[in-house]
């Protein structure tokens, strides 16, 4: 159902599309709530989040200041902050998103302005996160959103 909802969803080469593809959010919204392992939270539900809205700065290489890349499954299983880590990014995104660190909103010379998570998409994400941060579903996700300021 998720992945349908996905692929009926927007999909364009086109920037700008994201305030458009709120359909499928209601369900992945509801599937956190109740945060069940039968109601897991696929990695294209999260990456279509991480796609429309990290990827702004968190580029290979990284835009805008943005310390890592946020462009595959890979990099958000990457040990952080050192090579030597411990610690994920996957870990350290639960923080910052908890604490609407980010998206990094405060730098105003980003263009187009930075937009919030909405709580749907919020919630999206922290229970991806809770979950464990797993490939459900699989790795072949549709690209919803190019950033104009990507580098080729
Ligand atoms: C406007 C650009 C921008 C956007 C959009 C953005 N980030 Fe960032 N990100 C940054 C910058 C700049 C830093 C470094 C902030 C600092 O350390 O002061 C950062 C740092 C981080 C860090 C490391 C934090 C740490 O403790 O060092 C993580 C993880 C992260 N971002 C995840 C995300 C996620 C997840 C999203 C999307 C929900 C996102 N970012 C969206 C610019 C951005």
């Amino acid at each position: 159902m998720l992945l349908l909802a996905l692929f009926a969803g927007c999909i364009s080469s086109a920037w700008g599309c994201s305030s458009t593809s709120s359909v499928h959010n209601d369900d992945a919204g509801a599937a956190g709530v109740a945060g069940e392992a039968s109601n897991a939270v696929s990695w294209c539900a999260a990456y279509e989040i991480i796609n429309c809205s990290c990827q702004q700065c968190h580029q290979n290489p990284p835009l805008n200041g943005a310390p890592i890349p946020l462009l595959t499954y890979a990099d958000t299983q990457a040990p952080f902050p050192m090579p030597t880590s411990e610690e994920k990014v996957w870990q350290t995104m639960q923080s910052v998103i908890r604490l609407r660190f980010m998206p990094y909103t405060a730098d105003k010379t980003v263009m187009p302005p930075v937009k919030p998570l909405t709580d749907e998409q919020q919630n999206t994400l922290l229970t991806w996160l809770a979950q464990g941060a797993k490939d459900e579903g699989g790795l072949d996700c549709p690209q919803t959103c190019a950033w104009p300021n990507t580098s080729p």
